[in-house]
């Protein structure tokens, strides 16, 4: 491999003015994250700790092993929705580690309106389950949680992926050998009381922990007995009597360690063997990246100045570097482990789409995991290209993104439009994981494309009734499709909505795709099996 050889000038008045731009946009997002660590209301944290709880970072903070790192997924789920009041949307997601295996950790958070779920809450806690799966981890549930929000049961009972999911996919993991464990450290009411249920062990902790079908007001109502909680469905009731939890802990730091201990005897099944070399810091420093990231997406930027700063050692072997340059693709390695490489580069014409097939071919017959680097406004569009079958040589690419059977990793670090998010391994084609830069931005196309459509599709039907567009109509037209487009585009609204793994500081990017690869080789991974390639 040769070192990338960057042309960034960093003693440029340009890289210091855009870097200064862009620590701005990462003091807001650091800003964001901090808050939503805080976890709920004041007064919700210490009625929780009060009560001798601890709190859900708290608990996996026990759990892991000490120093070793805890990836966090989407901790600005349902940001700027419900009036803020759902932060990290009530429940906290992650992979840490356990006695030395990787484990899917889903925690709720009772200071967060009891730990009740919103729409964003379910398909957090399907996710992290579908990563679980995808990746083979087995999944620890720290239940603290009033079930649904009940103002919101529309958007969260009855559809396919909706709260039954997360039982139907305890069934199918536990079916595959993969370990599901509960602790129950507070409320498991209703269909909450299922994740207990339906894990192969669970734990459960004395006069905190609750499991029952109805609550005690629900059984008043329906049979006329007065019951308490605790008689209802106390931890001694469950392990003594019903047995529906197995092991009975004095505290959360008692039920901690039994579930440590559970993970003596958890091993893993499979296990895809990778060559691994010595780990090298990037030869350019990754901050360097804050002045070089495109806050502007009408600027241009290389992106072997990106990937200089995210491989070890910034040591990248080009693949077809003089052909099709608007998609720079290469092997590379990342924390030591080997990965190939596609990042945009420009806009995808037909040749560029032959040239990412070509390397995902190479990728899938060597199994070596990818990475998609994305900044695309999309294919080409035009007279020229149409006729030249731009459509039929996109589809091979889209063909090839979607059958490679490599984990795939997609960090958004500029825009992501059109077509091209989904021939770059957007959400719907299965990466492993995707992460966004604060920067970024996502939408069916740029906000100015989409005015300059809609109004087009408006002056010709006006036109055909003899009327038109008043210059501040058109104006107010233009503003209108601008903000909306400039606020739904956004990386916060993204990952409000769970379409992406979360957003990450882009000099962690190294460390994050290097452990999430980490990750994916708990499932082996050679059977690719493409389709027909339209020639
Ligand atoms: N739907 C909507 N809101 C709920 C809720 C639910 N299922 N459960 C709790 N909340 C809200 C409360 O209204 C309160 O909101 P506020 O802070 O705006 O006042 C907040 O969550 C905390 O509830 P509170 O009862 O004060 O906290 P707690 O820690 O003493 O008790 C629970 C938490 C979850 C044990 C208790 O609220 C409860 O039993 N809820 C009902 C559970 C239920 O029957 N769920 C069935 C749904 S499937």
């Amino acid at each position: 491999m040769f070192r990338i050889q960057s042309k960034t000038d960093i003693s440029r008045k340009e890289f210091q003015d855009q870097k200064e731009e862009y620590l701005k946009i990462l003091a807001l997002y650091k800003e964001r994250m901090a808050l939503v660590m805080q976890g709920g209301p004041e007064q919700a944290i210490k009625r929780h700790k009060e009560r001798g709880k601890l709190l859900a970072r708290e608990r996996i903070d026990l759990l892991v092993d000490r120093n070793t790192p805890f990836i966090e997924l989407s901790p600005l789920a349902a940001f700027d929705l419900y009036n803020n009041e759902f932060p990290a949307a009530g429940i906290v997601t992650g992979i840490g580690v356990i006695h030395g295996k990787e484990v899917m950790i889903v925690a709720n958070d009772a200071t967060v309106k009891g730990g009740t779920y919103v729409k964003e809450s379910i398909k957090k806690h399907v996710r992290a389950q579908e990563i679980a799966m995808e990746n083979r981890l087995p999944c620890v549930y720290l239940v603290d949680s009033g079930g649904v929000f009940l103002p919101e049961q529309a958007n969260v009972f009855p559809d396919k992926y909706h709260f039954g999911r997360f039982f139907f996919n305890q069934a199918r993991l536990s079916s595959m050998r993969i370990p599901q464990i509960a602790v129950v450290m507070g409320s498991c009411t209703a269909g909450g009381a299922y994740v207990p249920a339906m894990s192969d062990e669970t734990i459960i902790v004395r006069n905190q922990g609750t499991i029952f079908i109805g609550g005690p007001p629900l059984v008043k109502a329906a049979t006329g007995e007065s019951v308490t909680a605790e008689e209802l469905g106390g931890a001694e009731v469950h392990t003594m009597i019903s047995g529906v939890a197995d092991h009975l802990a004095e505290n959360d730091v008692h039920a901690i360690q039994i579930c440590r201990n559970i993970f003596e005897s958890i091993h893993r099944h499979e296990y895809q063997p990778v060559v691994t070399s010595a780990i090298e810091e990037p030869y350019y420093d990754p901050e360097e990246l804050y002045g070089i990231l495109p806050i502007d997406l009408r600027k241009p930027v290389d992106s072997r100045e990106i990937i200089a700063r995210i491989v070890d050692g910034s040591m990248f072997h080009e693949f077809k570097e003089k052909y099709a340059p608007t998609l720079v693709t290469g092997f590379a390695r990342i924390m030591g482990y080997e990965i190939g490489i596609l990042a945009n580069n420009g806009v995808l014409f037909s040749e560029t789409s032959l040239k990412g097939a070509h390397f995902i071919e190479l990728c899938t017959s060597r199994n070596i995991p990818i990475l998609f680097l994305q900044n695309i406004t999309g294919f080409i569009v035009g007279k020229q290209y149409e006729h030249g079958g731009i459509a039929r040589d996109g589809a091979k690419f889209v063909h090839a993104v979607a059958n490679a059977d490599v984990p795939k990793f997609t960090v958004i670090f500029g825009g992501s439009f059109g077509a091209g998010n989904y021939a770059m391994a957007g959400r719907a084609y299965e990466p492993r994981f995707l992460f966004m830069y604060p920067n970024a931005k996502i939408s069916v196309m740029g906000g100015e494309q989409a005015a300059n459509v809609l109004i087009t599709v408006k002056e010709d039907q006006l036109r055909t009734k003899g009327q038109q567009l008043s210059p501040e109509e058109r104006e107010q037209m233009l503003q209108n499709i601008l903000q909306k487009y400039e606020e739904e585009g956004s990386a916060y609204f993204s990952t409000a909505r769970l379409w992406d793994d979360g957003i990450i500081d882009p000099v962690d990017t190294r460390r994050i795709i290097g452990l999430a690869i980490a990750v994916s080789r708990n499932k082996s991974y050679s059977h690719t099996r493409y389709g027909v390639f339209r020639m």
